[in-house]
């Protein structure tokens, strides 16, 4: 076997370069993976430009992670080479932290973050912590499963604890990575189902992907065509903008909940009023545990829900992330390793 392995690192802020790196071992409670896909997410933006808290570069970028198991460090006995898996953004807590000790793994407060304090899975090679994975059915491809772990988990997780019933109204703000699985996943849940997107070019798409309802804020305001139709239960506000998440409290029914997954970088304005006024509420919500992330691909097998993906082989890493960062991939870009299935002619 090759001691050497490809990734793509963040080198300097906003440069992804192809580099070559020797293979390590495992250590204790860790295992190596031979990925074969990994998705990128638009959380992936905090590593590219350096601004995520606690980074250090160079980096390797990647949270949406699935290859094969392929080494096992000491202790390691839940997994078994050649078993398929996958890994996410939270990939380990530290166990001793007020939150672990409350057994709330997500808010661990000294976390291993793939593609942050670990390198993640834009390469051929990851190491990752064995208690962080994911078991990946054979229902699903790599392809297909790695955008789950975490634009899927963060949906899926974020409308299941939302405490809504079959029927209720359910909003899922921004058609992108994250969004159009929101979709899929709120309709399948059983909710009356609005996609609210910027114009009308996504409007056919979501209604493909399951929604029942498409606004278009370009044109209408959302939060008066939702309480036009009653008010929703609640919405899952995905994209990456503040302005846009504030607005819409005021489309809440009595009680109903804001739940803020994407993180903008502007602040998100709020009126008290309709707060106070109706009880209404917003919480962010951040991806799950990796047990979340198997319920995640449990229900997609179940429902027979998919991300829509481009793919990619990895070394066109850079390409591929600035058109998620366009705004231009429909709806997630997934890199290959030439173990999943990259054409090695097209490496350049
Ligand atoms: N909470 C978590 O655990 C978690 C996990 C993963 C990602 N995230 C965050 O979630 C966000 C979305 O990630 P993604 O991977 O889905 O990104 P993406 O695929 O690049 O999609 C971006 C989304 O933002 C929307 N958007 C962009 N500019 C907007 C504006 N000015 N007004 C309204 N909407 C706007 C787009 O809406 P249109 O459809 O209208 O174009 C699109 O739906 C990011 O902030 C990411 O960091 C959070
Ligand atoms: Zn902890
Ligand atoms: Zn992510």
């Amino acid at each position: 076997m090759e001691n050497i392995y490809r990734a793509v690192e963040v080198s300097a802020p906003g440069t992804l370069r192809v580099v070559e790196r020797t293979i390590l071992e495992p250590g204790a409670g860790q295992v190596r993976i031979r990925v074969e896909a990994c998705g990128i997410c638009h959380t992936d933006a905090a590593t590219v430009s350096g601004t995520y808290p606690g980074l250090t570069l160079p980096r390797v970028p990647g949270h949406e992670v699935v290859g094969r198991v392929e080494a096992l460090g000491n202790g390691v006995s839940k997994w078994k080479i050649g078993q398929r898996v996958g890994v996410g953004l939270i990939a380990g807590e530290d166990g001793v932290c007020e939150p672990c000790r409350r057994g709330d793994m997500v808010n661990c407060q000294n976390p291993v973050v793939s593609g942050v304090t670990t390198d993640g899975g834009y390469a051929e090679v990851m190491i990752a912590e064995a208690r962080a994975l994911a078991s990946v059915p054979d229902e699903l491809t790599s392809a297909e499963a790695a955008p789950l772990l975490c634009a899927g988990i963060t949906t899926y997780n974020a409308l299941r604890n939302a405490g809504s019933r079959g029927g209720d109204l359910v909003a899922v703000q921004g058609v992108g990575g994250l969004g159009h699985l929101g979709i899929q996943f709120a309709r399948h849940m059983g909710f009356r189902t609005v996609a609210i997107g910027r114009g009308r070019e996504k409007e056919q798409l979501a209604k493909d992907l399951g929604a029942h309802i498409y606004i278009d804020t370009a044109a209408e305001d959302a939060a008066a065509v939702l309480q036009r139709m009653g008010g929703a239960r609640a919405i899952l506000a995905t994209g990456t903008s503040g302005d846009a998440m504030g607005s819409l409290v005021p489309g809440l029914a009595a009680n109903g909940k804001l739940i803020v997954v994407g993180v903008p970088q502007d602040q998100i304005h709020l009126n008290a009023f309709p707060l106070v006024f109706g009880g209404r509420s917003i919480h962010g919500s951040l991806t799950g545990t990796p047990i979340d992330g198997e319920d995640t691909l449990a229900f997609s097998v179940l429902e027979n829900i998919r991300p829509m993906i481009e793919t990619v082989p990895l070394e066109h890493a850079a390409d591929a992330y600035a058109r998620m960062m366009q705004g231009k991939a429909r709806f997630r870009m997934v890199l290959l390793t030439k173990n999943g299935g990259a054409q090695s002619a097209s490496v350049k």
